[in-house]
């Protein structure tokens, strides 16, 4: 089987804005607990933030990152996280049925946020509470000095304001699981009211409105248009959600997840449109894709959700990763690049033991999933501007999404250099893939990769953490101005050129 691709230099998406490298912490299970923070651990600093965990975190590339949740900031009352540590209350949290000791807090994780080079974006609560809250904890962050909060943020030892410029208004407020959701016009009058007076704070932050829980909401589609039109001149984002997961062994399907990402952004992006045109706006909402990832999420559903009893740091949504997962991840991120014209930020959910590419074990190793080699080299390539580029290739059957491409692919552009990233489909071909290069005066394969296994279920666990890793592609050339690849089945490929 062969594919070709042609790159036309002019038609730019868009030039990368780093923040779609975002990720997410959110006080859930070991995230932060036993994840990031573990006091005990060997390589502990004396904030109590694991470094071994944080050299993991600078390799994996993520840029901003979305804080403290997620579900768990509808209960989430922040004054409890900050102050001294042995003040700081024990809080029941109802997201996750688990004990909040509340010893991390957003100056702690403002200090881990300097360890790791990333930057914070920061959720309020407006499931239990609104917007005095929000103004309180935006004051806290961001006043230099000489008010009630700032002066306390200065007292509790951070002399220097975090400066927070992206703040998501609550999570998920659409979901029923939600504690204080609300229906759109609801959610939609209190996200306006809160995100009026927080740009009365200061007119340059950049407020993310709740957008659908994921693309199968029964509101899906009408919750978008009803709280933009609350919302549209006050807001710069509108939020995406979306988990993929392999159903009922349909492999074929599960691979071409991408299609239904695909459909959930063109579908935002015409009802933000719609919604713009009518109000005769001449402004464009951009999408924060600020939760997306592989979640076995109907698995978790059976044994997760046990609520009897209220833990501290319970082992919830510890998914193992397989080579297969972490090709339909590199392909989510092919995706979120192709429409980085309207997806201007993304946060893959999450960073560390929930539904992440970082593992850990306490007292213990710190190790890679498979799905953290995907993001940190497309973190690591892709510069420049990126490019959508013709694929001509085949299809194959699919029971969910019809007819799908078995290649899928984006390339990003920058002086004198280019990457190239790649998803093979087909889980019985090595599909060859022609690229003329000639245009971008390229002429050297600096780096050659590829993600695959003849076990596409192979996974890293604790006992065997490096079973999955990167491989050399082997054979890519470029002769007469044309590259050639072969893409072994179910791969996830990147190349750096120049
Ligand atoms: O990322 C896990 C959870 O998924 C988040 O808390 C919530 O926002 C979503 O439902």
């Amino acid at each position: 089987t062969k594919a070709r691709i042609s790159i036309d230099r002019t038609a730019v998406v868009a030039p990368i804005d780093r923040r779609i490298f975002g990720s997410f912490v959110e006080h859930l299970g070991r995230c932060v607990y036993d994840g990031i923070y573990e006091p005990g651990h060997p390589t502990a600093n004396e904030d109590g933030f694991r470094l071994d965990v944080v050299d993991l975190v600078r390799e994996l590339g993520s840029t901003t990152i979305r804080y403290p949740g997620g579900n768990f900031v509808s209960g989430f009352r922040w004054e409890d996280s900050v102050g001294p540590r042995d003040k700081r209350p024990v809080r029941r949290d109802l997201a996750w049925h688990s004990l909040e000791t509340n010893q991390v807090g957003v100056d702690e994780f403002s200090r881990w946020l300097k360890l790791t080079g990333s930057e914070l974006m920061m959720a309020v609560n407006l499931g239990t509470r609104g917007i005095e809250a929000a103004l309180d904890l935006l004051e806290y962050c961001n006043h230099p000095s000489g008010t009630a909060l700032s002066d306390q943020r200065i007292a509790n030892g951070t002399v220097e304001p975090h400066d927070i410029r992206m703040w998501c208004l609550g999570n998920e407020m659409d979901g029923p699981w939600q504690t204080g959701y609300m229906t759109a016009d609801d959610y939609g009058k209190i996200a306006a009211r809160t995100a009026q007076a927080m740009k009365a704070a200061d007119r340059t932050l950049e407020l993310v409105v709740c957008g659908s829980s994921g693309s199968g909401m029964p509101t899906f589609g009408d919750w978008e248009r009803t709280v933009l039109e609350h919302t549209y001149e006050h807001v710069d984002f509108i939020s995406c959600h979306a988990y993929y997961q392999e159903r009922g062994g349909d492999l074929a399907s599960y691979l071409a997840s991408s299609i239904d990402m695909q459909y959930f952004i063109e579908t935002v992006v015409a009802t933000a449109d719609h919604v713009g045109h009518k109000l005769k706006s001449s402004k464009k909402i951009k999408l924060s894709f600020d939760e997306w990832n592989i979640w076995y999420l109907d698995e978790h559903r059976e044994s997760d959700e046990v609520n009897d009893e209220w833990r501290y740091a319970p082992r919830q949504l510890e998914d193992v990763y397989s080579v297969a997962d972490a090709v339909v991840l590199g392909n989510l991120l092919i995706t979120l690049l192709k429409n980085h014209d309207r997806v201007a930020s993304a946060s893959l959910a999450q960073l560390v033991n929930v539904i992440a590419p970082i593992m850990t074990e306490p007292g213990g190793d710190a190790w890679r999933q498979t799905t953290f080699f995907p993001f940190s080299i497309t973190s690591r390539l892709a510069k420049g501007e990126v490019i959508a580029p013709r694929i001509e290739v085949g299809t194959y059957d699919t029971a969910v999404y019809g007819q799908a491409p078995l290649v899928d692919s984006v390339v990003t552009v920058d002086e004198g250099s280019a990457a190239v990233f790649l998803v093979n489909r087909s889980q019985t071909e090595s599909i060859e893939v022609s690229i003329a290069v000639d245009g971008l005066g390229i002429t050297t394969i600096d780096e050659a990769v590829t993600l695959w296994d003849d076990d596409v279920y192979a996974k890293n666990t604790l006992a065997e953490q490096d079973r999955v890793g990167l491989k050399a592609l082997e054979g890519a050339v470029i002769r007469d101005g044309v590259l050639t690849v072969t893409l072994p089945p179910v791969s996830w490929s990147a190349l750096s050129l120049s």
